[in-house]
């Protein structure tokens, strides 16, 4: 099967210093991969270069077999691939209804216009309600979100992610900053959300990745250095020494 993802020879440099080196990564569908490494490794970088935030100084992209390397972020959202970033990023002042909402509408292929009154329509704001629902912040929909807990913000971000109906998901270090208990309704809302799906995940908390993975990609210095199933990646020499060390045992 064609995979849902797949980098090909992908190098990125920011004026002469090189970030991403010969960058190979192939996601299959469904597949629920996680990206590991140390801080600056350009796991970002590689989110940016995916959903077409950046593009690659060389190399190749595709998404379901199509080359989206050169497309723009929304040509490549409309594709089916939706991100969320590593800094909360949700509207402060929109309450957590239109925050959904404005995902719903976008997904649905409705363009703001003015003069229309956007809780007229019946599928939108059943679709918001029902992601309201999913994220469990239904008794939170009048408030501001940026009034929320962070944890809270942090899932609606997630829902927001996931509105859209896209097949691709790509998560940036989404419990970030989260307690322990967090984390844990973080995962399992993340688990729920992209049954069926694709999912790319960048993740520090190496119990959110040995439990939520069924592949990880290791990231050192702008490369990968190993791809494998939860159990190769701990049984790997080379992860153990560049990254992992007894965070693995
Ligand atoms: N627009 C840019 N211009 C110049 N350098 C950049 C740019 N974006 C990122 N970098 C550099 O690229 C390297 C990788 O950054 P990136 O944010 O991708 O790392 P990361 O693996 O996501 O790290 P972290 O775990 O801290 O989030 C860093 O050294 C960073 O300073
Ligand atoms: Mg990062």
């Amino acid at each position: 099967m064609t995979p849902a993802i797949e980098v090909r020879a992908v190098e990125k440099h920011f004026g002469n210093v090189s970030i991403i080196k010969d960058l190979n990564l192939s996601v299959a569908q469904g597949e629920r991969h996680a990206i590991i490494g140390p801080n600056g490794a350009g796991k970002s970088t590689t989110f940016n270069l995916i959903s077409g935030y950046l593009s690659p100084s060389s190399g190749e992209i595709r998404l379901n077999g199509n080359v989206i390397s050169g497309l723009r972020p929304f040509e490549i959202n409309r594709r089916g691939l939706s991100r969320s970033f590593q800094v909360t990023n949700v509207f402060a002042r929109m309450t957590v209804w239109e925050n959904v909402r404005c995902a719903v509408l976008w997904a649905t292929g409705h363009r703001y216009a003015f003069w229309k009154n956007v809780d007229d329509l019946p599928e939108v704001r059943r679709r918001t309600a029902e992601i309201l629902e999913d994220i469990h912040l239904s008794h939170r929909r009048d408030v501001p979100a940026g009034l929320l807990t962070y944890a809270e913000q942090r899932e609606l971000e997630i829902g927001i992610t996931i509105a859209g109906g896209a097949n691709v998901i790509m998560l940036d270090e989404p419990t970030a900053g989260m307690s322990h208990a967090e984390t844990e309704r973080a995962v399992a809302l993340i688990r729920r959300l992209t049954e069926g799906r694709t999912l790319v995940i960048v993740e520090h908390d190496m119990s959110v990745v040995f439990g939520l993975a069924d592949r990880i990609s290791v990231l050192v210095y702008g490369h990968i250095i190993a791809s494998g199933t939860p159990e190769e990646i701990r049984a790997n020499p080379k992860v153990k020494e560049a990254y992992l060390g007894e965070e693995a045992h």
